[in-house]
């Protein structure tokens, strides 16, 4: 992708404070577009956003809560009114809950009921109202694409992960679809992308053993980067790929095998 390829794009990329969000963020703030970098953290955000702009990207950030439609339904009115109407959306926020020092997941007999609730309400609400938010501009303009960031918890079984998260990282392959048909006629497209084990703060929440044995199961024999996430991202926003939509890309360096 050429320094350019993303020129006139206005890219929404939510959990962009830090990790996965703020590589993808970034790669299309240096492809040309103008990106709203949304975070529950607002200081995170913010702080993404200026290091951007110091590297003379075109950068704003901002605090919400994607589970909250109104915080959404704010940022979205804010970030067209800074830069214009949202072309690219990123549904990358999201939580794996774990406990204690070796990074433990709740099993399903364990897992409280509102621990359940949060990780529909931020993993699947959240890509929702996002997707919601934006929909409306998108058909108006005839374009515009959405990813969100799924797992390849989503589509197998992996034991360190809680059944809210395999759940809802599952529910976003079919939202995926099912967008991606809702919106096709309007030119839009839908995908999403399957990461493997990526190096961010989510990924340290796990115990490092159990990371050490999903290296060792990936024929690629490392973990992956946010930034080849944010590559496989770009893609699926750029003219590149204005024939793709409602695919589940892995980027996982072959672990699982989905
Ligand atoms: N790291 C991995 O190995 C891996 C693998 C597969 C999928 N993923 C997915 O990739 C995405 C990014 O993961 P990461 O590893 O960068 O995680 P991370 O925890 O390092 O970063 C997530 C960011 O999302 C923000 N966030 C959390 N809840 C939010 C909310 N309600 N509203 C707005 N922002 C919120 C956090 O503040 C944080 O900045 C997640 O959806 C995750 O499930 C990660």
């Amino acid at each position: 992708m050429s320094a350019a390829s993303h020129q006139g794009e206005v890219v929404l990329v939510t959990g962009a404070g830090r990790g996965i969000g703020q590589a993808i963020a970034d790669a299309h703030a240096a492809a040309g577009a103008h990106v709203i970098y949304v975070d529950y953290d607002a200081a995170l955000a913010e702080n993404a956003a200026a290091a951007a702009r110091d590297k003379d990207w075109y950068a704003i950030g901002l605090g919400a809560d994607v589970s909250n439609e109104a915080a959404v339904n704010a940022a979205v009115t804010a970030a067209v009114e800074a830069f214009g109407p949202i072309t690219a959306l990123i549904n990358n926020a999201g939580i794996s809950p774990k406990s204690g020092a070796d990074g433990r997941k709740s099993p399903l007999w364990e897992m409280p009921a509102s621990e359940w609730q949060r990780v529909v309400d931020v993993n699947l609400t959240g890509a929702f109202l996002c997707s919601k938010a934006v929909a409306a501009g998108m058909i108006a303009a005839k374009k515009g694409s959405i990813v969100s960031i799924s797992s390849v918890a989503g589509q197998t079984y992996c034991d360190f992960v809680g059944v809210h998260y395999a759940a809802t990282k599952a529910a976003l392959i079919g939202v995926t679809k099912h967008l991606a048909g809702e919106l096709g006629p309007y030119g839009i497209t839908v995908n999403a992308i399957a990461p493997g084990r990526i190096t961010t703060p989510m990924m340290m929440g796990t115990a490092s053993t159990t990371n050490e044995l999903i290296r060792q199961a990936t024929p690629m024999a490392r973990f992956g980067t946010p930034d080849e996430v944010a590559q496989t991202a770009l893609y699926l926003t750029s003219q590149a790929s204005r024939f793709v939509t409602a695919q589940v890309i892995d980027v996982a360096g072959g672990w699982l095998m989905t």
